[in-house]
């Protein structure tokens, strides 16, 4: 995947080094890859973010040709050195940065939206899907990270799909959540859901009806 993935940027390259040097868990190459191409499939005019960090998955978008993305996050300064990040790729002009909660931002907005990505706190990401799938159009994209490899148990989560829901540790509430949030829109016969093992698990739900 590596091999074939794209390249990064220079601005790129140093929102990598940054996150290496501050532990941060950015969406990777891999996957910021296959956001370039949501982006480009969709046509996309607005992408909404739930957890942005400091821009990186957005450049990725705007990569693929977003005409804009609306970030938001929680922690100001990530934010500001998105900003920043951002502003020297040339591509803030086509940027919304939001402080605060995204759950709180998105009742601001009205869509419609092109791509969404979940990718903030996990117990958060069924009230994500909640709130932006009426203002997402339909053939748009939902793309949630972590659903794979993060703050989780994947052997639970997976249990807990196959019928074990005692398979997950009460108090760990993120693999409930990423559980809880696969059985919501895998069975929601608006999206057609598919899993992509690529970076930390991107589920991938096109909006159908
Ligand atoms: C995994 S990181 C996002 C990485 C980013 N999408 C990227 O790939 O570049 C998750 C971010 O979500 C933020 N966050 C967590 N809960 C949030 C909320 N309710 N609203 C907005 N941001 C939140 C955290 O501060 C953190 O920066």
């Amino acid at each position: 995947m590596r091999a074939a993935g794209p390249e990064h940027t220079p601005v790129q390259e140093r929102m990598a080094e940054f996150a290496a040097e501050h532990r941060f868990p950015n969406i990777g190459p891999e996957a910021g890859g296959v956001l370039r191409t949501l982006a480009r499939l969709t046509g996309a005019g607005t992408v909404f973010e739930f957890g942005s960090g400091f821009g990186y998955s957005a450049s990725w978008f705007l990569r693929g040709g977003a005409d804009h993305v609306v970030l938001t996050e929680l922690d100001d300064d990530e934010l500001d050195q998105g900003r920043e990040f951002l502003a020297d790729a040339g591509l803030a002009d086509r940027c919304s940065f939001e402080g605060g909660d995204a759950l709180d931002t998105v009742d601001r907005y009205d869509g419609p939206f092109d791509v969404v990505l979940v990718d903030h706190h996990k117990e958060g990401y069924c009230d994500a899907l909640e709130a932006a799938t009426p203002k997402l159009r339909e053939g748009g994209v939902v793309v949630a990270d972590n659903v794979m490899r993060g703050p989780i148990d994947f052997d639970a989560v997976l249990a807990h799909l196959e019928g074990e829901p005692e398979a997950i540790d009460a108090d760990d509430e993120p693999s409930r959540a990423i559980a809880d949030y696969l059985d919501t829109v895998c069975h929601d016969d608006r999206f057609e859901t598919v899993a992509l093992p690529v970076g930390s698990g991107l589920a991938v739900s096109t909006k159908v009806a």
